[in-house]
């Protein structure tokens, strides 16, 4: 298998280095904004290549490639996935908050459909996805995601400046959003994925209830998924340890898109 990775933060090295050691992977491409960073990445990476997006190089590279991985931004997700699937090719997406824009993702899921190449969406910070999925073929009455992250985690979200929060000033736990996963896709764009890949799953965007906190004693980043419905309720936890690179990222995303990948790649399938 040859995959292009596009993003080489906290993600995209976890997955880079990952995906050397699969002995099925012979091929790794990668590409970054960030060229030097990248190119410090795969230094140690043999069967990886750096390939920078001048001159329409990533397009000549897009018919070797089976699966192109974007783990890099929401604008790189918009700009990349359609390009990669109407060339036939399969795309991993981690910014799954793009998403939330129905045309664009309305868009993609044709692009998909007409190409014959797949979207796969890794279950990323938050577990219970497994149980969303099965839920979801009988009536669901409930969704709630509470996401509770440390003030790094959430600084610089536009829905902190709505409020007038400065979570540095916070001395107790405190509810920074309380709403549907759309106005969580807007207010706190980089803290929507989890609540994106739920919407995706379950009830959808408008009927997926979101609360986020902000409490400054964690260090860590903590997803409880409630999930009521015919099949009878769920309540999963996971807290997660923060990436050091990028504190609203959890290690946990990473490893959901290794362990995507070995799923892909096997020919046994469990928990699908
Ligand atoms: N699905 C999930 O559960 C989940 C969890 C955490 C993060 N994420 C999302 O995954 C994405 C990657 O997360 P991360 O923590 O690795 O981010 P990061 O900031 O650590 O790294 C992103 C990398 O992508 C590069 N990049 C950004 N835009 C680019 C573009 N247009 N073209 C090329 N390179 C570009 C940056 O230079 C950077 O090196 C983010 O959008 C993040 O919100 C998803």
């Amino acid at each position: 298998m040859r995959i292009l990775i596009i993003g080489c933060g906290s993600i995209g090295s976890v997955l880079a280095k990952a995906v050397h050691d699969m002995p099925e992977v012979d091929r790794i491409y990668v590409t970054d904004q960030s060229k030097d960073f990248a190119v410090h990445l795969i230094s140690s990476l043999h069967k990886a290549q750096y390939i920078d997006n001048v001159n329409g190089k990533l397009a000549k590279v897009l018919g070797e490639i089976d699966l192109a991985v974007e783990a890099a931004s929401q604008d790189a997700a918009r700009k990349f996935i359609p390009f990669a699937l109407e060339n036939g090719v399969d795309v991993m997406v981690m910014s799954v908050g793009v998403f939330a824009d129905e045309a664009f993702r309305t868009r993609c899921y044709d692009l998909a459909k007409k190409h014959r190449s797949r979207i796969y969406v890794p279950s990323g910070a938050a577990c219970g996805t497994d149980g969303l999925h099965a839920a979801s073929a009988a009536a669901i009455s409930e969704v709630h995601l509470i996401t509770k992250k440390g003030p790094k985690g959430l600084k610089g979200a536009p829905g902190l400046a709505m409020r007038g929060i400065d979570v540095d000033a916070l001395t107790e736990a405190t509810v920074v959003f309380e709403g549907n996963a759309r106005d969580a896709a807007n207010q706190f764009p980089k803290n929507l994925n989890v609540a994106a890949t739920i919407s995706l799953l379950g009830v959808g965007f408008e009927q997926t209830r979101v609360t986020i906190v902000c409490d400054p004693s964690t260090e860590r980043n903590a997803h409880t998924l409630i999930v009521r419905g015919e099949f009878g309720e769920l309540r999963c936890e996971t807290n997660n340890v923060p990436s050091p690179m990028t504190p609203s990222t959890s290690y946990l995303a990473a490893l959901s898109a290794v362990s995507a990948i070995k799923r892909i790649l096997g020919n046994v399938w469990i928990g699908v």
